[in-house]
């Protein structure tokens, strides 16, 4: 069991990680004096981990109802919010009861911006059940919708709050129900971690593999552990995100150029492990990489089962052509994190588009 500490001003908060830690949720909630909760569960999870965390507020004395959402990021959108609010107002909850939200990220995402505006804020706790939600999105108090943008497509998590959970309790045994491919997806996420701030945590990975594939609860949760902590120290520097926390997306501005591509068919966490592979091969271009550490970054995320490649021929100018509507170009130029060792990575700016071509050729066929 590990119990960590967000410091932070938008309100401090435990994250629990624990085997069997779904039963403490009543308790928790409990000691934070909501009596009223409304549980927002991911529909894949709501007949089995869910009713295992309702049952537990029921008997810590809360009362409790179940919203169910289906985690489809077209759900991801306004009418799931008011779907929550008006199942809140159903449930009776006022401006001291809590929302539970269960399930991986977009559960999270959409539960937790519910909670930031219903009656102008009410407590919201973290119950992540996918690898990826346990070590990022559980944490660090974003939460958000995607929006329709005027082409019609939808536009990612262009809508939201930053609102702390008032706890957060991951329960590692619930990733046993987890698709291999989503504890995958996962473990880029990981690896980005121990990139960014725990090199050694790649040797652990590499020596746990087949375990944490698995989904192993003890191995799991010293996994989860680790890989929370780079999370932890960075959303603590940097809450609004104004400085060091774009480093957390690391390999992200490459993914967002592949992933909406249907045909390539990638998840998040398959875009991003092309997605750090292609920052790797800019870090080298740029002439910043240090030390002869990609071979075996390859080689893990390889093993991992995850790309690193894109198989489909595309063209590096038309993926360039994406990068420069992803976000996180700030004022025309090319804003990227790149890795220089594990551990040590850095933001830079200016990135001239000769060098993003490159990287992208080295990724690409
Ligand atoms: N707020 C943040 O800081 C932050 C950070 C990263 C990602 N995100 C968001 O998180 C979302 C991605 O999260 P995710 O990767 O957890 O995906 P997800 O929430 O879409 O879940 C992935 C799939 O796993 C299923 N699932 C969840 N838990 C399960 C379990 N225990 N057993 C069986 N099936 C289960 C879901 O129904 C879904 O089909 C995105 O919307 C992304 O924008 C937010
Ligand atoms: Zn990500």
């Amino acid at each position: 069991m590990s119990t960590q500490q967000v410091i932070c001003t938008g309100g401090s908060y435990d994250i629990l990680i624990e085997g069997g830690a779904l039963a403490a949720v009543g308790e928790r909630v409990r000691s934070l004096e909501c009596t009223h909760t409304l549980l927002i569960a991911d529909a894949e999870v709501a007949e089995t981990h869910a009713a295992v965390a309702a049952d537990s507020l029921a008997a810590a004395g809360c009362s409790v109802a179940m919203h169910t959402l289906h985690a489809e990021e077209a759900n991801k959108t306004m009418p799931a919010v008011e779907s929550i609010w008006s199942a809140a107002l159903s449930a009776g909850l006022d401006r001291s009861s809590c929302m539970v939200a269960v399930g991986g990220g977009l559960i999270g995402d959409v539960a937790g911006f519910a909670a930031a505006s219903f009656l102008r804020g009410v407590d919201f706790v973290q119950v992540p059940t996918t690898l990826l939600s346990m070590v990022d999105a559980s944490v660090g108090g974003k939460t958000g919708i995607n929006v329709q943008l005027p082409s019609g497509e939808l536009g990612k998590n262009l809508a939201g709050a930053f609102w702390q959970p008032r706890v957060v309790i991951a329960d590692p045994i619930t990733l046993s129900t987890l698709p291999l491919r989503e504890r995958r997806c996962g473990l880029a996420e990981v690896i980005k971690h121990a990139l960014i701030g725990d090199p050694d945590l790649l040797d652990v990975i590499e020596q746990n593999l087949d375990q944490i594939l698995e989904a192993e609860p003890e191995v799991t949760t010293a996994l989860i552990d680790r890989a929370v902590r780079v999370k932890i120290d960075i959303v603590q520097k940097d809450e609004r995100e104004h400085g060091c926390r774009a480093l957390l997306n690391l390999g992200h501005t490459f993914a967002h150029a592949i992933e909406p591509d249907a045909d390539l068919g990638l998840k998040h966490g398959e875009a991003v492990s092309i997605g750090l592979m292609a920052a790797a091969a800019l870090s080298e271009r740029l002439g910043r990489l240090e030390g002869d550490w990609v071979p075996q970054l390859r080689a893990l995320l390889e093993k991992a089962g995850l790309p690193v490649r894109l198989e489909a021929a595309r063209l590096s100018e038309d993926l360039v052509a994406r990068m420069r509507f992803d976000k996180k170009i700030q004022s025309g130029s090319h804003r990227l994190i790149i890795p220089i060792a594990p551990g040590q990575v850095e933001i830079t700016d200016d990135v001239p588009e000769k060098a993003l071509l490159e990287a992208w050729n080295a990724v690409i066929g």
